[in-house]
């Protein structure tokens, strides 16, 4: 082959090569015109390359004799460098959609090393970049469905570092996902070993499916150490096999439980008035009906006893059948009481004399023989809108009832005092008795529940003090109870009404 025909065939396959690139394409001189330029820069732009070739790139480009308006003219740049550029241009086309073109220029030296020619490829990444921004547009709105969700959500990587915290997970947990980078890990959210019990939980297929763990109630640690019950549901991230995330979706369950605490107590209140309610009528209609009979015995029995000749024989037995009439009435008396058919007739009183007029009602002066009485009464006059023979009864039943614990002997302390939002009046009888057991705590307000022997007490007391304080908005409770004593605190609204009608 001649020198001649050899290098037209190098020309002819360079052109080959040049055709076959599947980015348009063209060859710049340094001074920036086009030398030339591929088939598929021609089909690209359907103009023939005559009407290409000799023009400078802005003139075709942007059909201007100033340099391109990029503000470092890639041109210049591989000149300078003679290193390939590479940039993103966004094509505004009158018609078409907008597209987006990745233009790389690459230079071709000679052999001293001088920029010869410049080869500029452009590629149409339109859809890459189109699919970028709905990628970009649907993690925003990810990231926002997350961040507003009500429910608590974490994520966190398999080393526990944590990558998700939406803003409820903030406020329950009381950090922020800046406090725990590289600081707090999601192990630390939990109560010892309970992480490690979720893991365990999570990958035991039997339990919601391989890598779900189905809603379950258990507590978190906030930052202030406190123990948060919430209700979660987890699940562990895959990729392929491998785990490589996991992610908690939680609840606050403290109002809810709160919630169910108040409607338990609620029920619990029902019940006691339902039951206090049935037994109260029928505390009142056997009291109404044994009280006649009993009068009766009592008038008989004691006419007898006076008409007896002072050494009749007879004369002891009698008297132990009125005796025993007599404490038959005190039951009676005890069951009025406690169904309490009576209207209340309330009256203004203050606390501290309703207090010191009972103890003087207790008559019976043996009861105090060996027991201390401490009296604690507030400085300040507490005045309560009350019955007061009620709530006489009231005070003197806890009193007794501290006196039996204390076998009579002991120190019984009366405390009286305001609330401390300054609502209710506050009256505690404590004494250093036996204490009530766990199980009898919830029995004593049990209209005849008794822990005393036969004949000793009723187990109307209690009950009775409990109806009477409701009647009057106050309230009745065992503050403390234990080996060293009981102390009962009973409550009643301070009454801020007119101070005219105190009667006592
Ligand atoms: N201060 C106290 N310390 C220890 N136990 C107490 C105290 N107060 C009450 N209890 C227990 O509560 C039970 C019920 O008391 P409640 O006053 O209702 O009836 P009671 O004293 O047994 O009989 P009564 O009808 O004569 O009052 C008592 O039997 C006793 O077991
Ligand atoms: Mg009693």
């Amino acid at each position: 082959m001649t020198m001649e025909a050899e290098k037209n065939e190098d020309f002819d396959w360079k052109v080959r090569v040049f055709d076959t690139l599947s980015f348009p394409t063209l060859i710049l001189r340094p001074d920036k015109t086009i030398l030339s330029v591929n088939v598929n820069f021609v089909k690209r732009y359907g103009i023939p390359k005559e009407e290409v070739v000799g023009k400078t790139c802005h003139d075709f480009f942007y059909r201007s004799e100033y340099p391109c308006p990029f503000d470092l003219c890639p041109l210049a740049t591989v000149l300078q460098t003679r290193e390939g550029q590479t940039i993103l241009s966004h094509v505004e086309a009158e018609s078409a959609e907008q597209t987006w073109e990745d233009r790389v220029f690459s230079p071709i030296l000679d052999e001293t090393g001088q920029v010869r020619y410049i080869i500029e490829s452009i590629r149409d990444v339109t859809r890459v970049k189109t699919m970028e921004k709905e990628l970009s547009e649907l993690r925003g709105f990810l990231e926002k469905a997350i961040q507003v969700s009500t429910s608590a959500i974490i994520a966190a990587d398999m080393k526990g570092n944590i990558l998700v915290m939406n803003r409820t997970a903030e406020e329950i947990t009381g950090y922020t996902l800046k406090d725990t980078k590289g600081k707090i890990s999601a192990r630390e959210l939990h109560p010892p070993g309970q992480a490690e019990e979720i893991m365990r939980k999570l990958r035991d297929s039997d339990i919601g499916g391989k890598g779900r763990l189905p809603c379950t109630q258990v507590n978190f640690v906030n930052s202030r150490g406190e123990s948060i019950p919430v209700e979660l549901s987890a699940a562990i991230i895959y990729e392929g096999d491998n785990e490589v995330a996991t992610m908690g979706i939680f609840n606050d369950l403290r109002e809810k439980l709160a919630q169910e605490e108040r409607m338990r107590q609620m029920m619990a209140r029902i019940a006691q008035a339902e039951k206090m309610a049935s037994l109260g009528q029928l505390a009142a209609g056997v009291a109404h009906e044994i009280n006649n009979p009993l009068t009766g015995i009592l008038l008989y029995a004691s006419l007898v006893l006076e008409g007896m000749a002072e050494d009749d024989p007879r004369k002891d037995d009698l008297k132990y059948v009125i005796e025993d009439a007599n404490r038959c009435k005190g039951i009676v008396r005890n069951l009025l009481a406690y169904s309490r058919q009576t209207l209340p007739d309330k009256e203004t009183l203050e606390l501290n004399d309703l207090v010191e007029q009972s103890l003087l009602l207790i008559r019976d002066q043996r009861l105090f023989m060996r027991v201390e009485v401490v009296k604690r009464l507030s400085g300040q006059n507490m005045l309560v809108h009350a019955d007061k023979n009620q709530f006489s009864q009231v005070i003197i039943n806890l009193i007794f009832n501290a006196i039996d614990a204390m076998n009579r002997e002991g120190t019984l302390t009366l405390r009286t005092y305001p609330s401390e939002d300054g609502r209710d009046a506050c009256l505690e009888i404590c004494d250093t008795g036996c204490g009530i057991s766990e199980d009898n705590v919830l029995k004593i307000f049990d209209p005849f529940f008794t822990t005393k022997a036969i004949g000793k007490g009723t187990g109307l007391g209690l009950s009775t003090a409990y109806g009477i304080v409701k009647d009057n908005e106050g309230a009745i409770r065992v503050k403390e109870t234990g080996e060293k004593g009981t102390t009962f605190l009973v409550t009643l609204p301070i009454y801020h009404g007119s101070a005219e009608t105190m009667l006592i």
